[in-house]
C-alpha cells in the first residue's frame, strides 16, 4: 500500500487546476473555473473546478471528486495507478513496496512486453530479415527519419520469432497472452499474432507503447490487423499519433483514416495529424480530441466509404462541441497519395481551405506579402491582377476578384483596371510581335480599329462614357435618357454596344452588375466598361449632368460635314439619318 501520509502530502503539493487544465480547456468564472466536461458530451460547460476545496464537479453528469479521482476517471486507472501518475506529474518519487495490486502489476508487465516488442520489431525492420519491408516503406515514400520517429517495425514471417524473443527476455506465457501480442493454440503452444507485416506501434499520451497495427505486405490475409483490447489498451479510447499531435503548435488537429496517411502528413511537416485505430470514430475519441482542440480537420479518403465516414464523424464532433472542417482531397484517393502527387505546399493550401488550383495560386501570392500594410497590399494586387488576367472565363474572374477585393477592402474596380491594363499591355506586345511576324491577326485589328474609333471621336466618347457611368449608378434614369436619346445615337461602337445592353436590361428589370453583363458584352466592351467603372470620374452623377452629356452627344450629328457623310459606310449612314430623326421628334 502507498502510505496515506504520502498521498495527503502529494495532494497538498498539486493544484487541481494545473492537473485538470492538462486535459480540459478551463476558463475562469469568479473564484472557480469552468470547462466542457470530459466525462459526458456537452456543448456548454457545466464542469466546475473549485480551487478552494481542490475538487471538481459536473452539473451535467454528476461526476465529481478530487485530483486523484479525476485522474482515475480520465486515464482509466485504478487508485494506486492514479496516485503514481500524480506523483510522476509532480516529480516526486513514490515510496517503494507500494505496488501489491495484481491488476497494476499485470498492466505494468504488459507495457514492458509492448515496449520490448516494439524494440524487437523495429530491430527486425532495420536488419536483414526486414529488408523487403524496409524497401516497401521507402518505396512508399517514407524516409528513414520518419521510420525511426514512429518506431515502425517488421514482424518476421514465421510463427514464433517474437514468442522466442520475449521468452529469452524472461516474460511468462500468461503475460505474453494477456498482452494480446501472442495467441495460444488449442494444444497450448504460443504463436505470434503478427506475421509478415509492417508494424505501427501505438503510443499513448504518457509515451507507453499500448498496442500495434500491422499491414500485410502481400495479398495474404486482411490488409490491416490491429491489437485487440488489453488491460492497457482500448481501441475506442486511443488515437494513433496523438502522442505527437498533442504537442503540436498548430491551432487544430487533422483526423485521417489510416496509419499511412498520418505518417505521410507528419513527414510533410504537419505534426497535428491523428487517426482512429482501424475502427470508425467513437464518441470517446471525439471527446479526447475536444480536450486538445476546438477545430478538427477531417481528411478522410475521397472514396464513398471515406465520405460516409466523414458524415458520421461530423455528427459525433458536433455532439462534443468541436468545429469541423472537411478537407476535400482532389485528384487523389487519400492524403498520403495527395502529398506524393502534389507536395506539402499544396496540402497546406488545402488545409487553408483552397479547393482548386486558382485558389491555391491566390493563397500562395497572399502568403508572399503582408497584406496588412499598404505596400504589401499593392504588391499583392499586382501579382493578383496578373494571375486573373490569365483567366479566360469572365465569370470565374469576377468571382475571385469580388471575393478578394472584399477581403482586402479595396474597390473591385481598381483591380479590374489593373487587369485591363495588363491585358492591354499583352495585347499590344502581341500586336507588335505579330506586326513583326508580318502575319495578320484579325481579332487584334478589330480592337485596334475600335480604339481608333474612340480616339477619333474622343469628345463624344467621353460624354458617352459619362452617360454610361450615370446610368449604371442610377438605373432609374434610363426612361428619362431613352426619351431624349436612342442608344443607336452613340457615336463610338464600343460604347454603343454597352449602352444598348444597359438600356435593354434595365427596361427588362434585369441586373446591371458588371458580373451580370460580362456574358453578353464583347471583350472590348467589357474592358471599356471596367475602365469606366474603375476611373469613376463624375462626382455628381445626377440628372442635370446626364442632360448635359446628352446635349454634347447631340452636337455630333450636326457637325458632320458633307465630306464626312460621303465617307460613311451604309450602316453608319443609316444611324446618322436615324439620329437626325430622333432629334426632330
Ligand atoms: P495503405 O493501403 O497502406 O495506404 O493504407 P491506408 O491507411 O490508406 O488503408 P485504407 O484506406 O485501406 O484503410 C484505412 C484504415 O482502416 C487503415 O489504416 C486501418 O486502420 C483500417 N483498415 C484497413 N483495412 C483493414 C482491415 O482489413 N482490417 C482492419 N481491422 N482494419 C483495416
Ligand atoms: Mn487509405
Amino acid at each position: 500500500m502507498i502510505p496515506d501520509s504520502f498521498i495527503q502530502d502529494l495532494k497538498a503539493s498539486c493544484d487541481i487546476e494545473d492537473i485538470v487544465s492538462g486535459y480540459v480547456k478551463l476558463t475562469r468564472k469568479g473564484k472557480n473555473l469552468v470547462g466542457l466536461c470530459p466525462f459526458h458530451s456537452e456543448k456548454t460547460g457545466s464542469f466546475f473546478i473549485y480551487p478552494q476545496t481542490q475538487s471538481f464537479y459536473c452539473f451535467g453528469c454528476g461526476a465529481g471528486g478530487d485530483t486523484i479521482s479525476f485522474l482515475k476517471r480520465i486515464e482509466n486507472l485504478d487508485y494506486a495507478e492514479a496516485v503514481r501518475l500524480l506523483a510522476q506529474k509532480a516529480g516526486v518519487p513514490v515510496p517503494e513496496d507500494s505496488m501489491d495490486d495484481s491488476g497494476a502489476r499485470l498492466k505494468a508487465r504488459t507495457l514492458e512486453i509492448n515496449r520490448e516488442t516494439a524494440r524487437f520489431y523495429h530491430q527486425c525492420l532495420v536488419s536483414d530479415v526486414g529488408k523487403d519491408a524496409y524497401r516497401y516503406l521507402i518505396e512508399r515514400g517514407r524516409t528513414p527519419k520518419i521510420i525511426r520517429r514512429f518506431g515502425l517495425g517488421y514482424a518476421p514471417d514465421d510463427w514464433n520469432s517474437l514468442v522466442d524473443h520475449l521468452k529469452s527476455k524472461g516474460f511468462r506465457e500468461e503475460e505474453m497472452v494477456a498482452s494480446g501480442i501472442c495467441g495460444r493454440t488449442k494444444k497450448g503452444g504460443l504463436y505470434d499474432r503478427f506475421r509478415g507485416r509492417v508494424i505501427f506501434p501505438i503510443i499513448d499520451l504518457r509515451g507507453n507503447v499500448v498496442a500495434f497495427g500491422g499491414r500485410a505486405m502481400g495479398e495474404r490475409g486482411p490488409k490491416y490487423l490491429n491489437s485487440s483490447d488489453t488491460p492497457v489498451f482500448k481501441k475506442s479510447k486511443n488515437l494513433f499519433a496523438l502522442n505527437f499531435a498533442k504537442a503540436s503548435k498548430a491551432p487544430n488537429l487533422i483526423l485521417a483514416e489510416g496509419y499511412m496517411d498520418v505518417i505521410a502528413i507528419h513527414q510533410a511537416g504537419f505534426d497535428n495529424a491523428v487517426a482512429t485505430l482501424g475502427t470508425s470514430l467513437t464518441e470517446e475519441q471525439a471527446r479526447i480530441i475536444a480536450q486538445y482542440t476546438d477545430t478538427i480537420i477531417i481528411a478522410y479518403d475521397s472514396d464513398n466509404a471515406g465520405q460516409a465516414a466523414t458524415k458520421r464523424a461530423i455528427n459525433i464532433f458536433s455532439e462534443v462541441g468541436v468545429k469541423v472542417n472537411v478537407l476535400t482531397i482532389p485528384d487523389a484517393k487519400d492524403p498520403d497519395e495527395y502529398l506524393k502527387k502534389f507536395g506539402p505546399e499544396r496540402f497546406q493550401m488545402l488545409l487553408e481551405g483552397c479547393t482548386n488550383a486558382l485558389e491555391f495560386e491566390i493563397a500562395k501570392i497572399r502568403n508572399k506579402y503582408d497584406v496588412s500594410t499598404a505596400d504589401g497590399k499593392v504588391s499583392f494586387l499586382k501579382d493578383f491582377a496578373r494571375l486573373l488576367a490569365d483567366i479566360r472565363n469572365p465569370l470565374e474572374r469576377e468571382v475571385y476578384l469580388t471575393k478578394t477585393a472584399e477581403e482586402l477592402g479595396v474597390a473591385p474596380a481598381a483591380i479590374t483596371a489593373q487587369i485591363n491594363s495588363i491585358q492591354k499591355g499583352r495585347k499590344n506586345a502581341q500586336a507588335k510581335k505579330e506586326k513583326n511576324d508580318t502575319s495578320i491577326y484579325i481579332g487584334d485589328i478589330a480592337s485596334v480599329r475600335k480604339d481608333m474609333d474612340r480616339k477619333r471621336n474622343l469628345k463624344y466618347a467621353v460624354a458617352e462614357e459619362h452617360i454610361i457611368e450615370i446610368l449604371m449608378k442610377n438605373p432609374d434614369y434610363v426612361p428619362h435618357f431613352i426619351k431624349q436619346c436612342a442608344p443607336s445615337e452613340f457615336v463610338t461602337e464600343v460604347n454603343r454596344e454597352i449602352v444598348t445592353l444597359l438600356c435593354d436590361r434595365i427596361q427588362a428589370h434585369r441586373s446591371v452588375e458588371p458580373m451580370a453583363l460580362s456574358a453578353d458584352l464583347s471583350e472590348e466592351a467589357m474592358d471599356r466598361l471596367s475602365g469606366i467603372l474603375a476611373s469613376e470620374t463624375i462626382q455628381r452623377a445626377d440628372r442635370t449632368q446626364l442632360d448635359e452629356y446628352i446635349r454634347i452627344l447631340k452636337e455630333h450629328g450636326q457637325q458632320r460635314s458633307e465630306q464626312e457623310i460621303r465617307d460613311m459606310d451604309p450602316d453608319e449612314y443609316l444611324r446618322y439619318v436615324e439620329s437626325l430623326k430622333a432629334r426632330k421628334s
